[in-house]
């Protein structure tokens, strides 16, 4: 599902700078909930929406999506959802240790090729930097519908500090503390079985 490029998304983005987290106020945010590649919004404007006493910080590196998620914090009046329009790789090294309850990863971008395996947000550079931000009781959720990205990502997290305490290979319902995105409910609509992780500190 590659997203048409539009030429609206990133004026939007600098005209609603209120949706923005600056640079300096991410290095000095605390107890607060992440989802890194937010897509289109679907997924940290529902959070907002249920858990209006949480702080919600989305990351998306693609102009478009980027500009559909602010549209969608705009439009719906939540407060307590940010967005940074970067890529992670250079957001994660900004943020504080010990900072973040949860990071969400939600149907990340599976990087076939090994070459590519690297990019993966399940990497060893990316846990690494998951390890140092998450609080100790911290938790990583991570959904997926490729079956290879979820077996790497069972391996490479036990192998960074992680300890997984839930593997579900057909997640059909939705946890409280979930909500919908735009994949998984295309996913789902084509009956395409969900993976899902939920993984500690170990
Ligand atoms: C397959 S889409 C899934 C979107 C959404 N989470 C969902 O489940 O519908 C993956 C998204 O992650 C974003 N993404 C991938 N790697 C990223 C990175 N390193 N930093 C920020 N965003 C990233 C992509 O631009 C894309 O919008």
């Amino acid at each position: 599902m590659r997203t048409k490029f539009k030429a609206w998304a990133e004026p939007y983005i600098n005209e609603h700078p209120e949706v923005s987290l600056l640079e300096e106020e991410i290095k000095q945010l605390d107890n607060f909930y992440l989802e890194i590649g937010s897509g289109k919004g679907d997924f940290i404007v529902q959070m907002a929406n249920k858990f209006p006493k949480l702080k919600f910080v989305g990351i998306e590196k693609n102009v478009t999506c980027a500009g559909f998620c602010y549209k969608k914090i705009v439009t719906s009046g939540v407060k307590n959802a940010k967005m940074l329009f970067n890529d992670a790789t250079n957001v994660t090294p900004l943020i504080k240790d010990k900072s973040v309850n949860v990071i969400f990863l939600n149907f990340s971008d599976p990087w076939p090729k090994v070459r590519h395996h690297k990019r993966r947000l399940t990497s060893e550079k990316f846990l690494k930097e998951y390890l140092r931000i998450l609080k100790d009781d911290g938790k990583i959720i991570f959904k997926t519908d490729n079956v290879d990205l979820f077996e790497y990502s069972i391996e490479m997290l036990p192998l960074n500090g992680f300890k997984i305490v839930s593997k579900d290979s057909n997640y059909d319902g939705l946890e409280e503390f979930d909500a919908q995105t735009e994949y998984e409910t295309s996913f789902r609509e084509k009956g395409v079985p969900i993976n899902r992780l939920v993984v500690v500190k170990a």
